[in-house]
């Protein structure tokens, strides 16, 4: 227990460092949770019109859950490795600085991908590339791949790997929700669309 609680609060702390937001301040672009959405992934990052801090955002935003969940797998084996990179994941939603209010998932759920399956990366990326090439929805994107890989992971005979994924899934859905309401209505903003 007490390798499950480090390896959480570990997890926890550094999935809760909001790159989108320390980014786009330093930039000098203001407070993201102003801008588009007002979400602080990369997402809305990109309606600032900086492709770079966009795609550092994505970056740093995973890779702070691969991390997590790596150094817990080396000092604690490969389930507290999946249990911080879930409570990266969860620090990423519920920042304790930014009064629990965070982002949507996407980018750390990959980043734990990264780190405990790291295949399923490129499942998650072909799937989230061929959705957002037809659609043109970042988050439509991200719903039907956050969707299909626990099922993948199930299939592969990872039972564990995928039963943490689909928790994160439900998780990352229902921090989805303005973004669903507004698919079913035809509002959502596309990609490169700034509002
Ligand atoms: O990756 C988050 C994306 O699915 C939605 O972001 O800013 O359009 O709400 P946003």
């Amino acid at each position: 227990l007490p390798i499950a609680l480090a390896a959480l609060v570990f997890g926890y702390l550094l999935g809760s460092i909001p790159f989108g937001l320390i980014l786009t301040r330093a930039a000098g672009l203001g407070d993201i949770r102003s801008i588009g959405s007002g979400n602080i992934g990369a997402t809305n990052v990109l309606r600032t019109g900086n492709k770079k801090l966009a795609a550092a955002t994505l970056l740093l935003d995973a890779l702070k859950a691969t991390v997590a969940a790596l150094v817990a797998w080396y000092l604690f084996g490969k389930e507290a490795g999946l249990l911080a990179g879930f409570a990266a994941f969860m620090g990423h939603l519920f920042p304790v600085w930014l009064g629990f209010k965070g982002g949507k998932g996407v980018a750390t759920y990959i980043g734990t991908l990264l780190g405990v399956a790291p295949w399923m990366v490129l499942v998650f990326a072909a799937i989230w590339l061929g959705v957002a090439r037809i659609s043109k929805y970042s988050s439509l994107a991200a719903l039907v791949a956050t969707l299909v890989i626990p099922v993948v992971l199930w299939f592969l005979n990872e039972p564990k790997i995928a039963l943490v994924m689909a928790v994160m899934t439900v998780i990352s859905w229902w921090k989805h929700e303005a973004n669903i309401k507004r698919l079913i209505a035809g509002t959502e903003s596309r990609i490169g669309q700034k509002g």
